[in-house]
């Protein structure tokens, strides 16, 4: 039996922006999947197609149990930590001896063809790394690890980041004189970020800014309004859309005494409150003995 476990992620900067090769900054957050895999003659069939496709991309049979403090489709990567812990937990079970580096571009290969060629390696990068990480084009560069208070408000309105990446790709062919400024603005705001990232009442600064340019680009919705408002009144630096939008989650970058009070704005606006801080682990081995991450059901 092997226990494996990877982190979810937030988009501090760049959302959509990332996809027209703009740069972006992402991390790896506390919350994680806990996976299970043992080599069983006969394995149950649990409908999941990333757990199908992690079996097939290993050329093994197994059984896996899902441990999740991760919501799904929330805009916080939930799908990329199954897919990475659960490809981990198969390595290490059977002893396969691929690479972290291979783990990360397994990854991306299950999520792309589960979700028919539309996928985020920025996502499985994160998760497979953790820490934060600068996308730049196509290349990933990990920055230095950073103590940021953050809390997560989930709109619980579910959301397509498909579709949304679909949305503003609509509207930047249909108003490119508009789109590519704000593209633009974004990317200008992402490079300026990382200049303050010690000074987070900057930081804040531009997280606001950077959410005014996700709405202006047509990814917000009134439940995010909400929960950014909130969480700015109760006392964040800067509060933010995080992911695809459309629903989903927000982010809210805090001085360290005003986290209960942002988290109870955003419980007080029907938001789910995630209150965390950077994981610079990434994909992790647990130990077996602890029956919490460990069960019997199966895929
Ligand atoms: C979704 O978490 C982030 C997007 O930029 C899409 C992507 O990077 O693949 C909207």
């Amino acid at each position: 039996m092997a226990v494996w476990s990877a982190p979810g992620k937030v988009f501090l900067f760049g959302e959509h922006a990332v996809v027209y090769g703009k740069p972006g900054i992402a991390m790896g957050i506390k919350p994680r999947v806990y996976v299970t895999v043992r080599k069983t003659r006969h394995p149950p069939r649990v409908k999941s197609p990333y757990l199908e496709m992690c079996f097939e991309k290993m050329g093994v049979n197994g059984s896996v149990y899902i441990h999740s403090q991760l919501p799904s489709s929330s805009g916080l990567g939930s799908s990329a930590a199954v897919t990475v812990a659960t490809l981990s937990a198969i390595n290490d079970e059977f002893s396969l001896g691929h690479s972290r580096d291979d783990i990360a571009h397994l990854a991306f290969q299950v999520e792309k063809e589960v979700q028919m060629g539309r996928a985020s390696p920025t996502d499985t990068y994160v998760s497979t790394f953790g820490g934060i990480v600068l996308i730049m084009g196509g290349t990933k560069r990990r920055l230095p690890p950073q103590d940021f208070h953050l809390v997560i408000g989930n709109t619980m309105v579910s959301h397509s980041t498909a579709k949304m990446v679909e949305q503003v790709a609509t509207f930047r062919e249909e108003d490119p004189n508009i789109v590519n400024p704000i593209l633009d603005a974004i990317e200008a705001v992402t490079l300026k970020s990382m200049h303050v990232f010690n000074d987070h009442r900057s930081l804040g600064r531009y997280m606001d800014i950077n959410h005014e340019l996700l709405e202006a680009l047509g990814v917000g919705h009134p439940s995010l309004t909400r929960l950014v408002m909130a969480a700015r009144s109760a006392g964040a630096y800067g509060a933010k859309i995080t992911g695809a939008g459309g629903g989903g989650s927000m982010v809210a970058l805090c001085p360290k005494r005003s986290k209960s009070k942002v988290a109870g704005a955003i419980e007080g606006c029907d938001g789910k409150a995630i209150t965390t801080t950077i994981d610079t682990e990434g994909a992790r081995k647990e130990s077996e003995d602890d029956r919490k991450h460990t069960g019997k059901a199966g895929r």
